[in-house]
């Protein structure tokens, strides 16, 4: 990514529109794509160019959206759009904001809805509009199906000047052939926008300030500069209205992250089932097998083999881990363990390297020490567990006892847990403690000793004086 300053320009995103098509109580700037909001990828998209302000326009939904973009995106500013008027009318709200700050000579707008757009083609817009001295450069399409964009009206002659941009609802026939459609994506000479934005009148048709009536006015003075996106065209402009676009726009979010990462050095024998959400690390010769989700906050290191169908969420995995069919959240993982099929690691788990955990293993909040084992069925809750302790199939931290705060178990190094043992937290088994099959242990367990039966009663290690 090209590393770029544009103090002097200042973006304005739309976002306070109602989305009345997504047919949700969410605004539709905080559906998300690859795990991160629409507005957060436009965001994203701008940070590389270093601008000089970003500012929200905000309306429908506007504190969740606020609360977003405060929580992720330090240094935003926001406009309040009260009424949604049209595209226009929300550049009017902004321009009370940012009209007389000095150092701006380029407004960027873009829209809150149209997530795919990219840092360099930004750039290049902003480029176009300076180099041509432009009052207005705006970002155009080509769309196999332009149903609802604007369309592009060129000169008949030439077709090389931009004259008007004409809205679904206001086509003729002809015009709705267009397929070239505006993006909704204008650099426009920052003098030049607050002394003309104040012009916009209401359409007569649908009461609302067309933003792209501006172009009609730079046109006008022959002075409007046109950038069309190449060969992703389309796929980047799209503009989010309903949820099938919604869908098509994670497609191509996917199939761009799964390509840098094969790229990076990660092998996907079947790219389309893996699912990935943005800002996921995976180091190289790593295996991501099909069915597999990788999800917000997960970092994987090299050599390791993930899948088929794991979902990793918040997980921090070490080299040469293998995890197969299983479900991590929030927890971490070291070097050479391996993990499944069919188990669940809870937040605040933290596996030591070298451990085991084989079939139908669940814990939360649990250690697992260096080299330990629980190959079958068991549920480790609140657990402090030591090195090289073996769990036995069925083994139970019976962790709550319908009061709040959970109870802790702790095992430690060299402990041996038998088949089917319930431990009755809070309880502590020492080193090298063993525990007899079907064992309910409801009394700490000393060291060398062996806890049998039910209630368990503790042995004594057999060349020990006691009886
Ligand atoms: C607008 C353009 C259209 C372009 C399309 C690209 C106008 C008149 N038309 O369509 O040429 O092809 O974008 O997607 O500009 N918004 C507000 N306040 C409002 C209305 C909208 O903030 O009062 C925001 C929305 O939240 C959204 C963006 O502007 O993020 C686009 O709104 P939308 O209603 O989809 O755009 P259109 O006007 O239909």
């Amino acid at each position: 990514m090209r590393e770029q300053r544009y103090n002097d320009v200042a973006a304005v995103i739309l976002a306070a529109g109602l989305g009345t098509r997504m047919k949700s109580r969410l605004p539709k700037v905080l559906h998300q794509l690859a795990g991160r909001p629409l507005l957060g990828h436009v965001l994203a998209a701008l940070q590389p160019l270093g601008l000089g302000q970003t500012l929200v326009v905000v309306g429908h939904g506007a504190e969740k959206v606020q609360a977003y973009a405060d929580a992720h995106w330090q240094g935003t500013r926001y406009a309040v759009q009260e009424q949604q008027l049209g595209t226009g009318h929300a550049l009017m709200q902004a321009a009370a904001q940012l009209e007389g700050e000095p150092g701006i000579k380029t407004v960027l707008v873009l829209m809150g809805d149209a997530p795919l757009i990219t840092t360099d083609s930004l750039a290049q817009l902003i480029e176009a509009q300076r180099e041509s001295g432009a009052n207005l450069a705006l970002l155009t399409a080509e769309a196999a199906n332009p149903y609802r964009y604007g369309r592009i009206v060129r000169d008949s002659v030439e077709r090389a000047q931009v004259l008007r941009i004409v809205e679904e609802k206001d086509a003729n026939a002809a015009e709705r052939l267009i397929s070239e459609i505006n993006t909704g994506i204008y650099a426009i000479d920052a003098a030049w926008l607050w002394q003309h934005l104040p012009q916009i009148a209401p359409s007569p048709r649908s009461g609302e300030y067309y933003l792209t009536d501006l172009l009609q006015m730079a046109a006008h003075a022959g002075k409007v500069a046109a950038v069309e996106l190449g060969a992703s065209g389309y796929a980047e402009a799209i503009g989010i209205d309903e949820r099938v676009k919604l869908a098509e726009a994670e497609a191509t979010v996917q199939q761009r992250l799964r390509r840098e990462l094969m790229l990076a050095g990660v092998t996907m024998p079947d790219p389309a089932t893996v699912y990935l959400h943005m800002d996921v690390q995976i180091g190289e010769d790593t295996v991501i097998l099909p069915g597999t989700f990788i999800e917000q906050g997960t970092v994987i290191g090299r050599d390791c083999e993930i899948g088929p169908n794991t979902r990793l969420r918040g997980a921090t995995i070490g080299d040469r881990v293998r995890i197969t069919a299983s479900y991590v959240e929030d927890s971490i993982i070291e070097d050479d363990v391996d993990v499944g099929p069919f188990c669940h690691l809870r937040g605040g788990t933290y596996i030591e390297a070298h451990a085991h955990l084989g079939n139908f293993v669940e814990m939360k909040k649990t250690h697992f020490g260096s080299a330990s084992a629980s190959g079958h069925f068991s549920y480790l809750g609140d657990a402090t567990i030591g090195r090289h302790v073996n769990i036995g199939a069925g083994t139970i931290t019976a962790n709550y006892d319908g009061t709040p705060n959970k109870k802790q178990t702790t095992i430690e190094d060299g402990a041996f847990i038998g088949v089917d043992t319930m431990l009755i937290a809070p309880l502590h088994v020492g080193k090298e403690a063993r525990t007899g099959a079907g064992a309910v242990v409801r009394r700490d367990v000393p060291p060398g000793y062996t806890a049998v039966g039910i209630p368990a009663r503790n042995l004594p290690p057999k060349d020990s004086d006691e009886c």
